[in-house]
């Protein structure tokens, strides 16, 4: 299904992919973090080719990924520890876990569901205590699948915010045009396996030729 998809991110830019239903974007991202591996061909990732499980140990932590699904991300008992199971993962104290755990909720307006239990949540609220486990990892990119899905209009006034305030590299996935083009305004298609520029999609979407 994808064969040759490649796209290059420079530190500190900020990409949206698009394309149809099932043209593999969320597979792309998995692949790139090794969490799904390619029938046939080469990942390379930093510039490095990634083949075995202990290739991608660097990638995870320097890229973090918000699923489409928020389910397939927390599977803690309660938001704190999904939260804070990152950070443990590498390697910080409990105490200093905690700390990142208080800091990233705070950032987010999110300490009302510091100790609910994950799998109660709302849609929306999964989707923001998702967010929440990854930035907790403080990684240098962002892939982030369809965040939007599930929020308010609140919330994702909220999630714009907070993405602009954001240091990271950011690749989105989103079929919303209105937020891609507060987010991530430069615009990548995904179609025929293969990754490329697609004006209609950048300018047309806002002259609704998209
Ligand atoms: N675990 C899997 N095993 C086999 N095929 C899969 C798996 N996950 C997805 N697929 C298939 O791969 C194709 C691409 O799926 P993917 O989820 O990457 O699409 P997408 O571009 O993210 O779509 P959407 O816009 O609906 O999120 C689809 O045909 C899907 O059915
Ligand atoms: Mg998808």
């Amino acid at each position: 299904m994808l064969c040759g998809a490649s796209l290059t991110l420079e530190p500190g830019a900020r990409v949206s992919l698009v394309g149809a239903n099932g043209s593999g974007k969320s597979t792309l991202l998995k692949i790139v973090l090794g969490l799904r591996r390619p029938q046939r061909g080469t990942v390379a990732v930093f510039g490095r080719v990634r083949r075995e499980e202990s290739d991608f140990h660097e990638v995870r932590r320097r890229v973090g990924l918000v699923f489409q699904d928020a389910d397939d991300q927390l599977f803690c008992p309660t938001v704190v520890e999904d939260i804070a199971f990152g950070p443990l993962n590498l390697g910080k104290t409990p105490s200093e876990a905690l700390a990142i755990v208080q800091r990233v909720l705070e950032a987010m307006h999110l300490t009302h569901l510091r100790d609910r239990v994950t799998h109660r949540l709302s849609g929306g609220e999964k989707r923001l205590v998702a967010l929440a486990s990854v930035l907790a990892m403080d990684p240098e990119v962002l892939l982030l699948d369809e965040p939007t899905n599930a929020l308010d209009p609140e919330n994702e006034a909220r999630l714009v915010d907070i993405l602009l305030s954001l240091p990271q590299t950011i690749l989105l996935v989103s079929h919303d045009a209105a937020f891609r083009e507060r987010v991530a305004p430069r615009v990548l298609a995904l179609s025929g396996g293969c990754v490329h520029q697609d004006l209609r999609w950048s300018a047309g979407s806002a002259s609704g030729t998209g």
